[in-house]
């Protein structure tokens, strides 16, 4: 479980995150939607602690993320940033490696080895994994990231836009991945989606943010309405009803 209390961040005086009060049980997806611009990341980061909050406390799994030791915490949440992903001279498989590094500490164990194996086979990565990053596509190469937040091996992940470069195909494969990791290994998956259909159809909850502030949380069901949809969004959304649920058109 992810309790959010009172978080808050202010960048200036225009711009302010909060105060948000959030409760993201254990287990199952929770996808944050939201225009740009309405502190997504912010949440998402300060969750991780890559990014201080001024005010609040938040808990992971009850720890408290302030006092929690790094290396404590960075076995039971681990994060995929939306930007800054560094591209060094490195293969998939060493940057998936990386992933293990609160538990090597850098000396990959024969065991380490093989949730290496295993989190970039996940990825369908297998035939790339003697590649280095620079020679990937953009969609490859965020595959490879998600691969390695993977094989950090966490109760709870973040990600955030994890599916940005991806084509369909790469998409779906990565929300199936991702939803049999919430289904059969009981992972807590918060998750940062662009396309409210990817999140109707594979979330368990859409929590949805806007101007800083959580303006709704609840099933993709009751989210995925015109107007609700309509409002967040400050664009007019129908809302369909499609072969496999409920569908955004905003076209
Ligand atoms: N490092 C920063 N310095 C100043 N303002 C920032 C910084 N990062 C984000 N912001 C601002 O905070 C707001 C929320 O940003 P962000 O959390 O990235 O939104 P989202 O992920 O929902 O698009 C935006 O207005 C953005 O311009
Ligand atoms: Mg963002």
């Amino acid at each position: 479980m992810i309790t959010l209390t009172s978080v808050a961040k202010s960048y200036s005086s225009e711009v302010a995150i909060g105060p948000v009060d959030l409760t993201i049980p254990a287990g199952g997806i929770t996808a944050l939607v939201g225009p740009n611009g309405a502190g997504k990341s912010t949440l998402l980061t300060m969750i991780g602690r890559l990014l201080a909050m001024d005010e609040g406390a938040i808990e992971v799994a009850g720890l408290d993320i302030a006092t929690t030791p790094s290396k404590d915490l960075a076995k039971i949440v681990s994060i995929l940033r939306q930007e800054n992903h560094f591209v060094a001279r490195l293969t998939v498989r060493q940057l998936v490696g990386f992933g293990r590094f609160p538990y090597s500490r850098g000396r990959l164990t024969l065991g380490d080895e093989e949730i290496v194996s295993r989190s970039i086979d996940f990825l369908g990565m297998g035939e790339l994994e003697g590649r280095y990053l620079d020679e990937l596509s953009g969609g490859q190469r965020q595959r490879a990231y998600v691969a390695m937040v993977l094989a950090q091996d966490t109760d709870c992940l973040l990600l955030d836009e994890p599916l940005n470069n991806l084509d369909m195909q790469h998409s779906v494969q990565m929300m199936h991945h991702l939803r049999r990791a919430a289904t059969e290994l009981g992972r807590t998956i918060v998750i940062v989606l662009h396309d409210v259909n990817f999140a109707s159809h594979y979330a368990d909850r859409i929590c949805a943010i806007k101007d800083g502030r959580i303006v709704h949380v609840g099933l993709p069901e009751e989210i995925m309405r015109g107007d609700v949809l309509t409002e967040i969004f400050d664009t007019p959304v129908d809302v369909v009803d499609g072969p496999r649920g409920r569908l955004a058109v905003y076209y």
